[in-house]
C-alpha cells in the first residue's frame, strides 16, 4: 500500500538568484523534501545547477534534499552531492550501463545515511527496474519528458505507475513511488490513485494565485482523497 502521500517542490521553477531564500520559503510553506533538478545538457537538452549550488542553499532549510540526476555517468559526482548534503540521490535508469553498481555505492558514501533511488523516463519500462528494487528506497516515474518544467502531464504513465506499484508491493520493505512532470491540481488525483505516494511539483506550486502554502495543501488533500484505500 502507498505511504502517505508527501509534496516534493522542484527549485526548477524558483528565483535561481535567491535560491537559499527560495527553500526556506518552501519550508514554511509546508513542503516535505525539496527536489533539485540536476541537468547536464547531454542527457537532457537542458542545463542547471550541480553540487556547489546545493551546498549553499543547504544551510538555509532543514528539510531533506532530494537530487534528480538528468546527467550521463550519475556515478562521477555521487561523492559530491552527497557532500552538499542531498539525502537522496535519483539515478535514471537510463542513465548508466552500471545501473545495479552505481546505485549499490550510494549507501557507502559519506556518513552511510544517503539512499539511492532510481527513474523511469516516460519510453522506458517499469521491468527496467526489477533487479535493482533491493537498492532503492525510492522509484521515480516521470510524467513528462525529462528536461523542462511546465511540460504537460503524460497521463499513458498511469498505467506503468500502477505496475510499478505492484512491483513495490510485493517487497519486504516499504519504497516508496514518487512521480515528477505536471502534477497540479487536475492531474495528481490520476497519479495517487494509480499508486504514487510522493509527488514533485514545479510550475504549479509558482502559478498558484494563493500561493505556494495553498499549492502544497491542496495538492496533499487531493492526493490523499484519491489514493487507493
Ligand atoms: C523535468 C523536471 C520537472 C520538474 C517539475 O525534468 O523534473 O518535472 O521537476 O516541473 P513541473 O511540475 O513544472 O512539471
Amino acid at each position: 500500500m502507498p505511504g502517505a502521500p508527501r509534496i516534493v517542490p522542484s527549485v526548477l521553477p524558483a528565483d535561481q538568484s535567491r535560491l537559499g531564500e527560495e527553500v526556506r520559503a518552501l519550508e514554511e510553506a509546508g513542503a516535505d523534501r525539496i527536489q533539485w533538478d540536476v541537468m547536464d545538457g547531454h542527457f537532457v537538452p537542458n542545463l542547471t545547477f550541480g553540487p556547489d549550488v546545493i551546498a549553499a542553499a543547504r544551510p538555509h532549510c532543514s528539510l531533506p534534499f532530494e537530487a534528480h540526476l538528468m546527467v550521463e555517468g550519475p556515478e562521477e559526482l555521487l561523492p559530491r552531492y552527497v557532500e552538499a548534503g542531498c539525502e537522496v540521490l535519483i539515478l535514471h535508469a537510463e542513465s548508466t550501463v552500471n545501473l545495479h553498481r552505481a546505485l549499490a555505492s550510494v549507501p557507502e558514501l559519506g556518513d552511510g545515511s544517503a539512499r539511492a533511488a532510481v527513474a523511469l523516463s516516460p519510453a522506458t519500462p517499469a521491468a527496467a527496474v526489477a533487479h535493482v528494487l533491493d537498492l532503492v528506497s525510492m522509484v521515480l516515474v516521470m510524467t513528462v519528458n525529462p528536461g523542462f518544467g511546465g511540460h504537460a502531464y503524460i497521463a499513458t504513465m498511469e498505467p506503468k505507475l500502477a505496475e510499478v506499484a505492484a512491483l513495490l508491493a510485493g517487497l519486504e520493505r516499504p519504497v516508496d513511488l514518487e512521480v515528477d512532470g505536471g502534477i497540479g491540481p487536475s492531474t495528481i488525483a490520476g497519479a495517487s490513485a494509480a499508486g504514487a505516494d510522493v509527488f514533485v511539483a514545479g510550475s504549479s506550486l509558482w502559478k498558484d494565485p494563493d500561493g505556494i502554502a495553498h499549492a502544497i495543501e491542496d495538492l496533499r488533500e487531493r492526493a490523499v482523497a484519491a489514493a487507493p484505500r
